[in-house]
Parts: C-alpha cells; sequence; structure tokens
C-alpha cells in the first residue's frame, strides 16, 4: 500500500524529510510539499511545487511530517490538530506537543510500543534527547539508570537553515579579513562556543533545551525518577550534536558489559578505540543512521558510574530519519490506517 505524503516545512530538517524519504524507499503514493510560502524547490535535481500550508491541503494526506517552526505561528500549533481532523496522521518534530498526554513522545528502537494507542498526532523528541537516549536507554534496561549528567555539543543545523548561512559567512568573511556579523545567535558562532541553547526562562537558571532532555527522557523511559542534569552548548559545527554523558546506575555495568550491550544495539554503533584516534566525531556521524558512542569508561566519581560519548545526525536521527522510522513502524505493526 502506498500512502499520501505532506512534508510542512521545507528548511534544514524538511529538506531532509524529503531526501530520505526518498533515500529509504518510503512508500508514497505522492508527496506534497507545503510551506509558509509557495515557490518552486529543488531539491536533488527534483523540482517540487510548494504550496502555502492551509488546512484544506490536509483533506487528501495520510501522513503529514511537520518540520515547520514551532511556536504560536508555526505550522504545528495553527496546522496540526486540524490537519488530524481532517483525516491526516501528523508527526511532528518540533517541541510543541511533545509533553502533551495525548502524544506519543517516540523513539522507534526504545519505545515503539508508545506508537498503539497514538490519537493521530506522534511526536519527534528533541535532537539532543534522542542522541543520547540511543546508547543510554539499552544500558538502562541492563542496569537501571539512577542519574546521568550531560554536556552537550550542537551543530548550528540544529537551528535552521539561517543558522548554517550564518556559520558559513562568518567564517568565509574571516577568511578574508572581513568583520563578522551576526543575526542568528546572540554573538559570533565561528571559532567561538556559546553555552546557550534555546532560552532561558525558568529561574532556575536552565535553558528550555535542558529542561527537554529532561522532561522528554522521563517520557520516553516512562520513569520520573532518574536524576538529569544539562549543559547545552553551541559549538562551530555545521551538522552532527555530540553529546558527553556521566551516567550513575543501580546495578553494576563495566564498560565491558556496556560496549558488549551497544555492540548488539540496533541504530547504534560502537566506535571505541580511543588509542588509535578511533572515537564519535560529527563529521563522522553527519549523513549516517547510526548514533555513533565510544569513549567509554569507568566514571570513578559514581558507585555504578559509566562514561561515555556519542555523536549523531541530528537533522537525521535527531529529527527528519526518526519521524520516517515512526511512520515507517505504524506501517509494520498495522497502526497507521486510513
Ligand atoms: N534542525 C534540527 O536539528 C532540528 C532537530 C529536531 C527538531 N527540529 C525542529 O524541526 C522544525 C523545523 O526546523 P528547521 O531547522 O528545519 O527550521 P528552518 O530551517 O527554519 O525551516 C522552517 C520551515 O518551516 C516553514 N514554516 C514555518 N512556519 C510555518 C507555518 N506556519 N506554516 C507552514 N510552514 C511553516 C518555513 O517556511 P518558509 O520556507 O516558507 O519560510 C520553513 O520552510 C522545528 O520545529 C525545529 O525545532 C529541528
Amino acid at each position: 500500500m502506498n500512502w499520501r505524503v505532506a512534508v510542512v516545512g521545507v528548511g534544514a530538517v524538511g529538506t531532509e524529510m524529503i531526501r530520505l524519504l526518498h533515500a529509504r524507499k518510503f512508500p508514497m503514493a505522492s508527496l506534497k510539499v507545503l510551506a509558509r510560502r509557495a515557490r518552486t524547490e529543488v531539491i536533488d535535481g527534483i523540482s517540487y511545487d510548494v504550496r502555502t500550508a492551509t488546512p484544506e491541503e490536509f483533506d487528501d494526506v495520510d501522513i503529514a511530517f511537520f518540520a515547520g517552526t514551532e511556536g504560536e505561528k508555526g505550522a504545528s500549533q495553527t496546522l496540526g490538530w486540524e490537519a488530524v481532523r481532517r483525516g491526516a496522521i501528523v508527526i511532528d518534530n518540533g517541541d510543541d506537543f511533545r509533553m502533551d498526554p495525548r502524544v506519543p513522545l517516540v523513539v522507534p528502537e526504545i519505545n515503539a510500543e508508545a506508537l498503539q494507542h497514538h490519537q493521530g498526532f506522534i511526536a519527534n523528541p528533541n535532537c539532543s534527547t534522542i542522541i543520547a537516549l540511543m546508547p543510554l536507554a539499552p544500558l538502562h534496561r541492563a542496569a537501571r539508570l539512577r542519574r546521568f549528567i550531560a554536556c552537550t555539543y550542537q551543530a548550528v543545523s540544529g537551528t535552521g537553515s539561517a543558522a548554517i548561512r550564518e556559520l558559513e559567512t562568518q567564517v568565509r568573511a574571516w577568511a578574508v579579513g572581513e568583520p563578522m556579523t551576526h543575526q542568528v545567535y546572540p554573538h559570533q558562532i565561528a571559532f567561538n562556543v556559546l553555552p546557550s541553547v534555546g532560552s532561558f526562562k525558568d529561574p532556575s537558571g536552565e535553558s528550555t533545551e535542558e529542561q527537554k532532555m529532561r522532561r522528554e527522557t522521563h517520557k520516553i523511559l516512562g520513569v520520573s525518577d532518574i536524576q538529569i542534569t544539562t549543559t547545552c552548548v553551541r559549538v562551530p559545527v555545521f551538522n552532527g550534536h555530540s553529546v558527553a554523558i556521566h551516567a550513575e546506575f543501580e546495578q553494576p555495568i563495566t564498560p565491558e558489559r556496556a560496549r558488549e550491550i551497544l555492540r548488539n544495539t540496533p541504530g547504534v554503533e560502537l566506535v571505541d578505540d580511543p588509542t588509535n584516534a578511533v572515537y564519535p566525531m560529527p563529521i563522522w556521524a553527519s549523513g549516517r543512521y547510526e548514533v555513533l558512542v565510544g569513549r567509554i569508561r569507568r566514571d570513578p566519581s559514581f558507585e555504578h558510574g559509566l562514561a561515555l560519548w556519542c555523536s549523531g545526525d541530528n537533522i537525521w536521527k535527531g529529527a527528519a530519519q526518526n519521524a520516517i522510522q515512526i511512520a515507517e513502524e505504524l506501517i509494520a505493526r498495522g497502526w497507521l490506517r486510513r
């Protein structure tokens, strides 16, 4: 059976969504591309007639992948549930409905069963949360996480296409000795790091991105007692987020056992030979379906502690690929019905 598909938003995530739908041979009867502004977009030599997203556009859609911006003017808030009312199943990349109790928050390798009773609207977790949980979830199942501390190294592609252009423009300006300008970030991002991802609304001093890691981890793993502290940092990398993780488990778990588990975890690739300079890096993770994990070692500051480092493609596994995997899972399990 082939499905009538729509992609809403044709920025950093939407563009890769279209590429991956073709690359993964997703069973499509049709592909409609929607955005704020109607125009023609050429992706990999194929010309797409981008139409303005309106409620009526969803009347003939089975699966709508939402990759529009977040917030009250964004596509998910203005059109998401309306698309469901009109018969589409919505898989949303943004943050607007991730914590909504009606909405399953799913990483297919970790909690696909949460899809079973979906109400037509499914959310993709935050990119850093997905990349951190791909190795952490199987370790949690083996030894039960008590707490973890995660420090992220997040690429500019996570902010969207305007941020990718901003880093490139700054690097070009630096190379010819011209002053660097900035609009997307509050400071220069080239040759700099910004300990600020998302916004600071909470009196605790945590950023919204840091809060997402805790809340979303609890919802995905179905537990609320894992202690989580995160520092989210934007780095001058075009694509591929990395996360340094220090985890404490309730039961003993050795680095050797962790490696054995991760070697056999679908969607994870063990890249762990630091003496030969082999460890996860964004340049290796970018354009890969798997999350790379390495630098696995004991963390002596915890009783049953492990430290690890992972890198993943934030646009693929952190967004577009995960969303498509959700749809593939729904189809495979017969939970996507017209
Ligand atoms: N980048 C990442 O690594 C990443 C990871 C996980 C999740 N996400 C989430 O994925 C979503 C897309 O991110 P992005 O990085 O692709 O952003 P982006 O590059 O800024 O692109 C946003 C796209 O959304 C469209 N859009 C915005 N508001 C819309 C509306 N009301 N109706 C229809 N289309 C609308 C825009 O249309 P126009 O082109 O016409 O302006 C544009 O094509 C966001 O919710 C983001 O938080 C991103």
